[in-house]
């Protein structure tokens, strides 16, 4: 049984007054895991709202060394320290805005294992690469990139966000969702065996109360990534509540 995951990516939005939204969220005593990742300079007072409550934070990026001189960057040390249980790594945002390949994903994820926090790994096509031959094997070839050896079902959850689906209102089929799911299950498993069937993968890009249902439906489908609606408690707990 893997445990359903609803996890809130902020990106660079929220501010402290949004904070108590999150103490109301909430998933009955068996329900889902649910995670929010604010911006880094709202993750102590999250931490405080949420002490005791069902809601877990997370960072939205780590560095991949311990500490140094790397000017505006933050350790998973630090994260682990703010009260995050996780954090996510390589969302197509951070790949494209400061040239984040696999193999520094990968890193930042080993970096996070060490801080003894869970990283999310994000992968996922753009459009282009959707309408052309090798969608699958391009989204394969960056899961096996982007994911450590030392990967577990408990120290990683990896989430497929199709670029083009972000923000955009846009959601693939649910055939695409399931054959994609499918193919990163399968090579998850071939790879990490036990570990790899154990380990969740979300869906990410345009999640809504209105669709979530049907995404979720998909048997590799274990939660979402949800931006824009998890901005306000009256969209994420719907999203939260078709996990159950
Ligand atoms: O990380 C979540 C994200 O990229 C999806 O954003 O706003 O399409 O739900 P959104």
């Amino acid at each position: 049984m893997r445990r359903k995951l609803a996890a809130g990516n902020w990106k660079m939005n929220g501010t402290p007054e949004m904070l108590a939204e999150l103490s109301t969220l909430t998933g009955g005593e068996d329900g889902p895991q649910i995670l929010i990742c604010p911006p880094a300079p709202l993750l102590t007072r999250a931490a405080d709202v949420t002490l005791g409550s069902k809601v877990e934070i997370g960072g939205q990026d780590c560095h991949a060394n311990t500490s140094g001189a790397h000017t505006g960057d933050i350790a998973a040390s630090m994260l682990k320290d703010a009260g995050a249980t996780a954090v996510i790594v390589g969302h197509s945002e951070r790949r494209a805005d400061h040239a984040e390949t696999d193999a520094h994903v990968r890193a930042k994820a080993e970096a996070a294992y060490a801080a003894g926090l869970t990283a999310i790994i994000c992968i996922g096509e753009s459009e282009e690469e959707r309408l052309g031959p090798d969608c699958l094997d391009i989204i394969a070839a960056q899961l096996d990139g982007s994911t450590p050896d030392t990967a577990t079902a408990d120290n990683t959850v990896i989430a497929y966000e199709p670029i083009w689906a972000i923000g955009t209102g846009r959601v693939p089929t649910m055939a695409q969702i399931v054959e994609t799911h499918d193919m990163i299950r399968a090579n998850l498993t071939a790879r990490f065996g036990d570990a790899g069937a154990h380990m969740r993968v979300l869906y990410g890009g345009s999640v809504k109360p209105t669709n979530a249902a049907e995404i979720f439906q998909a048997e590799n489908v274990d939660g979402a990534l949800v931006g824009g609606a998890s901005l306000k408690a009256s969209d994420f707990q719907p999203i939260i509540d078709a996990l159950a």
